[in-house]
């Protein structure tokens, strides 16, 4: 593995605080006040995580990047032990595509003392939706998120509005540690045929990666039914109902507040719906806001 200092077209990799502090140092030698952005991952990067990475570029003078599959975010460990890795793939994409920085910790170096207890009151962002179906997920993710922060301290930081929850649950970390970094959220990037991007289809056959489509199909379709019928029971019930006689199984579809995340009854525009389908065994999210429609309806 190269470690080291790279020529323009190179990222530099490097696997813990002193060689980021090195890296960052060297990087900022031409600009003293270079705007730093991050983007956190667990690799098996894609067109999505590229799109951070594009923001971040166009908003900051160095990026850095982390691939950290992040065992304290499992719950599950078949998940962990089958979630796709390709270190070289995701190196030649960050190469392409202008990233600075490439922060590789082992697990050690993430966790020298092992995976303590954390302790965070996320105000009851944690408790539905994800928190529900993953229960200790979202302490996992904070835990993670805040040592990355803490160790690059970079001035803005990109999370995609894929993982809605987690955005705002980051958010909420982020303010409740007083860190110093600005947190921005990227649009989700899809598929041409409708399908969120996300590491977990490299997992799904060519046919069922076809057939997932449906899930924003069913969402947008439900966006649709919300002009005329704004109850959230009712919009639950037409999007589950674009699930039968498909060879998907829903774990959850909820309505929520955009910024609370607390169930909502009668949709506007400050609601977005979040679902996970599950084809075979494999765990997709997705989301869409009601502001979408709603907002030109009015
Ligand atoms: P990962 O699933 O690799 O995602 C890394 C970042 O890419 C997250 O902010 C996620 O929301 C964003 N992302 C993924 N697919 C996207 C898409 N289709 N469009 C836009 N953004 C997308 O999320 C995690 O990793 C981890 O929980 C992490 C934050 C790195 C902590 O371990």
């Amino acid at each position: 593995m190269f470690v080291g200092f790279s020529t323009y077209f190179e990222v530099i990799i490097v696997t813990n605080q002193s060689e980021f502090t090195e890296a960052i140092k060297r990087a900022k030698l031409e600009k003293s006040d270079a705007i730093v952005g991050f983007v956190a991952t667990m690799g098996a990067l894609h067109e999505g995580h590229m799109s951070l990475i594009e923001v971040a570029k166009n908003q900051c003078d160095i990026v850095v990047c982390s691939i950290f599959v992040n065992p304290a975010q499992f719950n599950n460990p078949e998940d962990l032990a089958t979630y796709p890795r390709d270190v070289e793939v995701d190196q030649k994409l960050l190469i392409e595509n202008n990233c600075d920085i490439l922060l590789l910790p082992s697990v050690e170096a993430v966790y020298p003392d092992g995976i303590q207890p954390y302790s965070i009151d996320l105000d009851g962002l944690d408790e539905g939706m994800e928190g529900t179906f993953r229960p200790g997920h979202f302490k996992g993710v904070c835990m993670v998120v805040e040592r990355f922060l803490r160790m690059v301290t970079p001035d803005k930081a990109y999370f995609g509005l894929k993982d809605y929850q987690q955005l705002a649950i980051i958010r909420k970390m982020v303010a409740i540690r007083n860190l110093p970094t600005e947190v921005v959220g990227v649009a989700i990037k899809r598929a041409e045929n409708g399908l969120a991007l996300s590491s977990r289809n490299a997992l799904l056959s060519p046919e069922k990666l076809e057939k997932a489509a449906h899930i924003h199909k069913t969402l947008l379709s439900g966006l649709e039914f919300s002009k005329s019928n704004k109850d959230a029971v009712a919009i639950k019930k037409h999007i589950e109902a674009g699930f039968e006689d498909t060879e998907m199984e829903i774990e959850y579809v909820a309505i929520v507040h955009n910024d609370t995340l607390a169930p909502v009854e009668v949709v506007d525009s400050n609601a977005t719906v979040c679902i996970v389908v599950f084809s075979g065994k494999v765990r997709l999210l997705d989301n869409m806001q009601f502001s979408s429609v709603l907002d030109i309806e009015n």
